[in-house]
């Protein structure tokens, strides 16, 4: 099934969002296979985040995304790089939809909470980025009550 790759980032570690960004996603039926908790580095930023390099607001990007741990994760299910993008918001906490995790949690871009991939092939990049050691497989019990 299709994968997306959700990071919980610095600021809502710091506010104890964790558990809930990942209840959202597991409430909904989909799978987790892959969770850490990193400090990430520059370098691995700069990979993730390199189609925005050239943006005024990196170097503040860089900053707010090193200032403490962050939770990568990735989930599985069927059209899951869309809805993980809609259980999120509108990267722009004043354009997302209350009920949305940004809607919910932030105020500003700049404090967004979360990141979820774009689309199917980032989520491909993404994935092997933060994760070059694999996911893991395992069967879900759950799955006959989730798809038909
Ligand atoms: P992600 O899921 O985080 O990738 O968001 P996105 O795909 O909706 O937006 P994009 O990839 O264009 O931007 C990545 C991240 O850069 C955003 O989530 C914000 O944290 C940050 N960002 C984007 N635009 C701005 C901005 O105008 N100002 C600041 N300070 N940060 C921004
Ligand atoms: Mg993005």
């Amino acid at each position: 099934r299709e994968r997306t790759f959700i990071m919980v980032k610095p600021d809502a570690v710091q506010r104890g969002l964790v558990g809930n960004i990942i209840t959202r996603f597991e409430q909904k039926g989909f799978k987790l296979v892959a969770l850490k908790m990193v400090q990430a580095d520059e370098e691995l930023l700069r990979q993730h985040y390199k189609d925005l390099v050239s943006k005024p607001f990196f170097p503040s990007l860089m900053s707010y995304m090193t200032s403490g741990p962050v939770v990568p994760m990735v989930w599985e299910g069927d059209g899951v790089v869309k809805a993980g993008r809609t259980i999120l918001g509108a990267t722009k906490p004043s354009e997302s939809a209350p009920g949305t995790v940004r809607g919910d949690y932030a105020i500003d871009v700049g404090r967004n909470v979360c990141h979820g991939s774009d689309a199917v092939e980032t989520a491909v990049r993404e994935i092997s980025l933060w994760f070059p050691e694999g996911v893991t497989k395992w069967d879900s019990h759950s799955e006959s009550w989730i798809y038909e």
